[in-house]
């Protein structure tokens, strides 16, 4: 870890891995401003979605996401299946990319004041948008975990679960994240690999909070 009074973290992983709680908690506990930058891309692909546009159309996707409206991050279907779809479509154009990609960087840079470093989770948080961050953490799970873990969060939330249709969904958004080949969903290099399958949100908390602090595995 540098000794930098900016600590920046980068967590990285596959849909429904565990890395949106556990990058939240962390922030808490470390005091550090979050990011869910997935959320930028759901906000675009729901804002191209709610104009009855097509998020496979670039200009479409690179206007929407050039616009986005704050009051779309607290949307009720931002965290919905067909949102994460559309996301992962917008997510594809590198333009898109481009464009949050500025203000992402800019978050880490300069998480504000009260704040003593960034924590932003994603897909390519320690390849691209922070390759110097102090702490690298790649999450994953199996497939099978991450099914459930998706179905527990839509029935918490009272919306409508078709397993099938799930684990479609994630098997293609999933493929289409490694596959791109602009930013792909993939460990960098120094990330230290987290397998949440058979753990808790708790022991999966505390195993990352040993790794940045330099206790645990490394
Ligand atoms: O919560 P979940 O893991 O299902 O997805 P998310 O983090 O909300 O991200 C939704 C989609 O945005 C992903 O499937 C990716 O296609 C895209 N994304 C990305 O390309 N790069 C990021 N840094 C974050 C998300």
């Amino acid at each position: 870890m540098s000794n930098s009074a900016n600590l920046i973290v980068a967590i990285d992983g596959p849909a429904a891995s565990g890395k949106g709680t556990l990058a939240r908690r962390l922030a808490e506990i470390l005091n550090l401003r979050y990011l869910d930058t997935g959320s930028l891309y759901r906000a675009t692909g729901l804002s191209v979605l709610r104009a009855e546009g097509d998020p496979t159309n670039e200009e479409e996707a690179v206007k929407a996401s050039e616009n986005l409206d704050l009051s779309i991050f607290s949307a009720e279907d931002l965290r919905s299946e067909e949102a994460g779809m559309a996301a992962s479509h917008v997510a594809f154009l590198p333009s898109v990319r481009a464009v949050l990609l500025e203000f992402q960087r800019s978050v880490a840079a300069r998480p504000g004041d009260q704040f003593a470093g960034a924590i932003l989770d994603g897909r390519d948080i320690g390849t691209v948008v922070c390759p110097d961050a102090d702490a690298k953490i790649f999450v994953t799970a199996d497939l099978e975990v991450r099914i459930k873990r998706r179905l527990q969060e839509l029935k918490d939330r009272g919306e409508p679960v078709i397993e099938s249709r799930v684990r479609e969904d994630m098997t293609a958004r999933d493929q289409r994240d490694r596959d791109r080949s602009v930013s792909p969903l993939k460990k960098a290099e120094d990330a230290w690999e987290l397998d949440t399958s058979k753990m808790n949100a708790d022991e999966a908390l505390a195993a990352a909070l040993s790794h940045i602090r330099g206790t645990g595995p490394q």
